[in-house]
């Protein structure tokens, strides 16, 4: 009877707590300046890496290879605190209207061929022995959420494509609203499902809308309509209808050229037509957040790179600079580099590894896996930026493994 009151009285509390936001992950998070702020008022910089889950089968990486526990673990055990964990509307769009989702060994099959199909998806089985014939795609983003809970990593969610696939060229009909794949009203639909969705996990923090926003080389119309004033029309209703979803979680706004610049969003200038960006004008302006991707990788110099980045976005985090309207947090949601060779030694690399932790803007890194179910028609395909070496069994490079173990250390200290 007292063991029964006991449990009771620690479940209330347990309940209690998450109620209040007093247990972790400590949320919902709220942005204050260019900060974002737990539910207690602290600081919380994202230092993570991409788990890719856009591609063709729109499943999350690596599962045939290793198990989402230990997968989680390797991440736990570099200091990182964080995934962007992708996905493509597609997935959404056939739990609505192709007679719901389709369970994994459907979805591989549909990717890989009957006989490979079959084969990964034995192995995903065997791997990770909770899945089960009826397992499907959303569920394993549930499930890669629960294991993250459990190990307290945050979940950032990012609609990568329309059509999973890989991403991202301008010939692809992913790259901008209206382009052969990306039907706003789908897209609009799909973010509102995942931020749903991810209300429940417990540690789905934040969503990106859309990755890599681009002018399309293969579409006129489109490409005809590839500026600012699209982008606000676009980009604002979708905002407004996430926080509608879930009105806890932050919500990225990426920016143009594949999204390697925000430059008139945060120095508020016109837009086209006179529209402007301001941050006052949204109800849920403690919500948002900027994020930007950097990949000069071949730079020779670290000031040109750090200066680009200031102009292009991050001087969104300068409150001295009176030319700055909107001030926000900046993550920077993808950078990477050769894991197979010396590129960590590089400009580009140690550049960013100095410069971001020292702006203490949030990071992930491109890319956490070391092989992909398919890449651009090739199965299996190897990621030699990948943290994980191939089989996601060991890291490819220790020495670029530590430094990248510094570079969280400093960002979280
Ligand atoms: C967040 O970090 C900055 C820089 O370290 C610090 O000035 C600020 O007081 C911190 N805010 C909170 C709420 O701790
Ligand atoms: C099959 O897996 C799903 C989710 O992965 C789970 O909800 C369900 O309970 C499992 N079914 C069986 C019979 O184990």
């Amino acid at each position: 009877m007292r063991v029964n009151i006991l449990s009771l009285l620690l479940l209330l509390g347990a309940h209690a707590g998450l109620t209040l936001g007093q247990a972790w992950p400590f949320g919902p998070f709220v942005t204050s300046g260019r900060w974002i702020h737990n539910s207690q008022g602290k600081n919380v910089t994202y230092a993570g890496a991409n788990w890719p889950g856009a591609a063709d089968v729109m499943i999350p990486e690596g599962l045939q290879y290793a198990s989402i526990t230990s997968i989680v673990s390797g991440i736990k055990s570099l200091g990182l605190n964080v995934i962007r964990l992708t996905f493509a509307i597609e997935m959404i769009d056939d739990i609505y209207d192709n007679g719901g989702d389709k369970t994994l060994l459907v979805a591989f099959q549909k990717a890989l061929g009957t006989a490979n199909g079959l084969k990964v998806y034995n192995q995903v089985l065997a791997k990770n022995p909770s899945f089960n014939a009826t397992t499907t795609r959303v569920q394993v983003y549930d499930a890669v959420a629960a294991e993250c809970l459990k190990q307290q990593i945050y979940v950032h969610l990012d609609n990568h494509m329309s059509k999973g696939g890989w991403c991202c060229s301008t010939d692809d009909g992913n790259s901008w609203f209206g382009d052969t794949y990306f039907d706003v009203t789908k897209w609009k639909r799909g973010l509102n499902y995942m931020a749903t969705r991810g209300a429940k996990w417990g540690n789905m923090m934040s969503i990106g809308l859309r990755n890599e926003l681009r002018q399309p080389s293969n579409n006129a119309a489109v490409s005809a309509t590839y500026n600012w004033e699209t982008w606000y029309t676009n980009v604002v209703a979708a905002a407004k209808g996430v926080n509608a979803a879930n009105p806890n979680t932050l919500i990225f706004l990426s920016g143009l050229g594949f999204d390697t610049t925000l430059a008139p969003l945060t120095t508020g200038a016109n837009l086209g037509s006179g529209t402007v960006f301001r941050k006052s004008d949204f109800t849920f302006a403690n919500k948002l957040v900027l994020e930007i991707h950097n990949y000069q990788n071949s730079a020779t110099s670290c000031s040109s790179i750090t200066s680009g980045l200031y102009t292009d976005g991050f001087n969104a985090l300068d409150t001295t600079n009176s030319a700055i309207k909107n001030v926000f947090p900046v993550v920077m949601t993808e950078f990477g580099y050769d894991q197979t060779d010396t590129s960590y030694t590089g400009v580009y690399a140690t550049c960013l590894r100095s410069y971001l932790p020292a702006q203490k803007a949030g990071w992930m890194l491109w890319a956490l896996g070391g092989s992909y179910y398919i890449r651009s028609g090739t199965q299996d395909f190897d990621e030699t930026w990948g943290l994980y070496n191939h089989d996601w069994s060991a890291w490819r490079n220790s020495n670029s493994l530590s430094a990248i173990k510094s570079m969280a250390a400093a960002t979280l200290a």
